[in-house]
């Protein structure tokens, strides 16, 4: 299905973005991932637990559950289940059954996000999570913040592409984080890649601040700009704006202003996926309700972007025309070749 050339869905022996641990709590939750019911929800001591979420006797989802102790009680005929996925009890009979369980996922909390493992569960090793020191979401310095959680009426696919592509920042939010400025579309990018991983930089010389943050940043001359990108395949971007005075200033060169931010991709069904951005900066730290309005508008412009892609890729019913590449497009299409090749690899191991 577009844009992969293969008939793939998505990565499973990986770990996604479930959640922010606000919304987990003692109220049972569904949530669709990777086309899966789950439901999240929290042990009495705060541990979060995440199970299929459609109950193993006449599929009633189990989000609509209720806790009993730490174990989810469906709410139709009571089957209950513990937080490892077994049934503990069927009321109408004197003993549960040890052939009914559902399935149970591993999850982990780390920063403010509950990850989760939709794969094969003896492959989840936590290590495996991009390290939050390398990402400054264990920097003292910084002020963070879950900015939202939208699930986009998109494939998860298009929010990638668009990562991959920031020439868009030009264009797409030209009334905000574009500033106005055309100059991001054509800067040139140093393109870098690691095992799991790939990254483009691009240095944006002598433009004005952005006036959407210029307020925040107490400075509204020209500056250079540095945007960055860094995909940890599949599910985690991590980018940089960083804000420096322009040569011919008395401190040319220092940085003045970063904004980091994290965008937690993960597939809900085929046609739709979940985002979570989340961000981190040094400036306008005192602001974080308008710092949260500012860089939300940003993403909603993507958001309204994709569902429009989304609308068009529908009524074709995927008999996709052509479409034209540029050479700005190179990284794009590598990540959605990598992804690929990741998921047919995983799918050829387990039919062997
Ligand atoms: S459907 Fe859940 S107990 Fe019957
Ligand atoms: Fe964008």
């Amino acid at each position: 299905m577009y844009p992969f050339s293969i008939d793939v869905f998505a990565a499973r022996n990986c770990w996604y973005v479930a959640s922010f641990s606000r919304d987990v709590t003692r109220t049972p939750m569904e949530r669709w991932l990777l086309d899966e019911p789950v439901v999240l929800y929290r042990k009495e001591n705060g541990e979060p637990i995440a199970l299929e979420g459609r109950c193993a006797h006449r599929h009633f989802p189990l989000g609509e559950g209720k806790l009993v102790g730490d174990n989810l009680q469906c709410p139709y005929h009571g089957f209950t289940y513990a937080p490892d996925g077994q049934n503990v009890r069927i009321p109408s009979q004197d003993r549960p059954s040890a052939k009914c369980r559902i399935k149970s996922y591993p999850v982990v909390e780390k920063w403010r996000w509950i990850w989760i493992w939709m794969g094969d569960p003896a492959l989840a090793d936590p290590a495996l999570i991009p390290d939050h020191g390398d990402i400054g979401l264990d920097d003292p310095k910084l002020v963070t913040d879950e900015v939202l959680h939208e699930e986009l009426d998109a494939r998860y696919q298009l929010i990638h592409d668009n990562l991959m592509d920031l020439t868009h920042v030009a264009f797409l939010h030209q009334n905000t984080l574009g500033g106005g400025s055309e100059a991001s579309a054509s800067a040139k990018v140093t393109e870098t890649e690691g095992e799991n991983w790939m990254e483009g930089e691009r240095i944006i010389q002598n433009i004005p601040t952005t006036p959407h943050f210029a307020g925040y940043l107490g400075y509204d001359g020209l500056c250079d700009r540095i945007i960055g990108q860094r995909y940890y395949l599949p599910a985690l971007h991590f980018g940089w704006d960083k804000y420096a005075y322009p040569a011919g200033h008395a401190e040319a060169g220092k940085i003045f202003g970063q904004l980091l931010v994290y965008h937690g991709i993960t597939p809900a069904r085929r046609n739709s996926a979940h985002y979570f951005f989340a961000t981190a900066r040094d400036f306008g730290q005192e602001a974080q309700e308008e710092m949260r309005a500012a860089t939300s508008a940003v993403i909603r412009e993507d958001v309204w972007g994709l569902s429009h892609v989304e609308r068009m890729l529908r009524a074709c019913n995927d008999e996709m025309p052509p479409e034209y590449s540029a050479r700005s497009d190179t990284q794009q299409l590598m990540a959605r070749r990598k992804l690929e090749k990741l998921i047919a690899s995983e799918m050829k191991m387990a039919a062997e």
